[in-house]
């Protein structure tokens, strides 16, 4: 895909074409430059976890933008990152994994790796010598949901299997997750705190602190407040571990894929209820809408006519032929929106086209190129 060069307005384009499936609006220059604005102002590296959106497109402009390292969960992801980054680092922070994925993660070479338990850590044999961090969970409230009920090993265990990484001949590191879409800075600086306290009981000098993902992005409620994350974390990692903290990395999906890409999908019909039909739903490009609070979907008439000022609420139905493609909760729209209407939604770049299926033959396409930020 060119780079730099937008053929759309997205309004114009959806007039002129009038398309009836749903659109992926790509917007290479936004996504640049909101990466390049958070490697500025993160004080350590920036990875970028692969997971949110593994679209070549995606990774080649993030890598335009500086980033030079990955975190993936996969060797399907490992295979995605070096098909378009050849020399890029692996941080492999899925932890756990088969002895299968082992073997791919030694044939291609990855860093480093995390881990939550012994059974894992003992899998990581074939490669001794690499950059192991041990994932450690606290119940900490301001993520989205709960990451700690899957992965994370609780502070007692994270003490033993740190000793254990340093006395295995791996280098040690901690790393954390404070949960997906978190607007809260203590949540990090309650890890960091607990990270030097995990540090300190093992007697473990750690190379590198990993603050996880976490970082929110905007679907349309407004800019989240990066730079007061950043000095939270800067200012704890000073408390915790004093003058000479470990190198910080962080692993941001949704904050760095998100701004690029838009996705607009088409009300299908107003059912005799007045809830709505839209051309894609959960088992496609609304897929995170499920489990997240809900973003912004701005009305675009087909032929430029107005609608409504006045807004009411509004159940939203999925295409398929499943009763559970719904959202979850209704939506705000125009009182008199209608069947051919457009629903363009911002800041869909993560976990969007990445979680999207065919179920039923319906889903997002491949992306158009668009200038998003300046579209209507
Ligand atoms: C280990 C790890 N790192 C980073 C991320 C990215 O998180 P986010 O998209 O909230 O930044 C995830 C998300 O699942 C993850 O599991």
């Amino acid at each position: 895909m060119e780079h730099g060069v937008l053929q759309a307005q997205p309004d114009q384009w959806l007039r002129k074409m009038l398309p009836d499936e749903p659109v992926v609006f790509f917007d290479p220059e936004l996504l640049q430059a909101n990466a390049r604005t958070f490697i500025a102002g993160f004080p350590g590296l920036v990875t970028y976890a692969v997971k949110a959106n593994p679209r070549p497109e995606v990774l080649a402009n993030l890598a335009a933008a500086g980033i030079r390292a990955f975190d993936v969960a996969s060797p399907e992801e490992m295979r995605a990152v070096r098909s378009v980054y050849g020399s890029c680092a692996l941080h492999y922070n899925n932890p756990v994994r088969s002895l299968a994925e082992v073997g791919a993660a030694v044939a291609y070479g990855v860093s480093s790796a995390s881990v939550d338990a012994f059974g894992e850590l003992d899998k990581l044999a074939p490669l001794v010598g690499i950059e192991v961090a041990v994932r450690f969970r606290l119940d900490v409230a301001g993520g989205a949901y709960d990451f700690g009920s899957k992965f994370g090993a609780s502070e007692a265990e994270a003490v033993e299997l740190l000793k254990a990484v340093k006395a295995r001949g791996f280098v040690p590191s901690l790393c954390f997750h404070p949960g997906t879409q978190c607007q809260r800075p203590e949540a990090w600086a309650r890890y960091i705190e607990a990270a030097g306290r995990i540090a300190r009981s093992a007697g473990v000098e750690i190379l590198r602190l990993n603050v996880g993902g976490g970082f929110a992005s905007d679907r349309g409620q407004g800019a989240p407040n990066h730079g007061a994350v950043f000095a939270a974390i800067e200012a704890a990692a000073r408390r915790a571990f004093g003058a000479a903290p470990p190198a910080l990395l962080c692993e941001p999906g949704r904050a760095l894929a998100a701004p690029g890409v838009a996705l607009v999908l088409r009300v299908k019909a107003v059912r005799p209820d007045g809830s709505l039909v839209l051309n894609d739903g959960i088992y496609g490009g609304l897929a995170e809408w499920r489990d997240m609070p809900a973003g912004e979907m701005r009305l675009v008439t087909a032929d430029g006519a107005a609608r409504a000022t006045s807004m009411a609420p509004r159940v939203i139905w999925g295409p398929t032929c499943d009763s559970l493609d719904r959202l979850p909760y209704p939506v705000d729209l125009p009182a008199d929106v209608q069947a051919g209407d457009y629903l363009f939604c911002p800041g869909m770049g993560a976990y969007s086209q990445s979680i999207a299926t065919r179920f039923n033959g319906y889903g997002p396409g491949d992306p158009v190129l668009a200038s998003i930020g300046s579209g209507h």
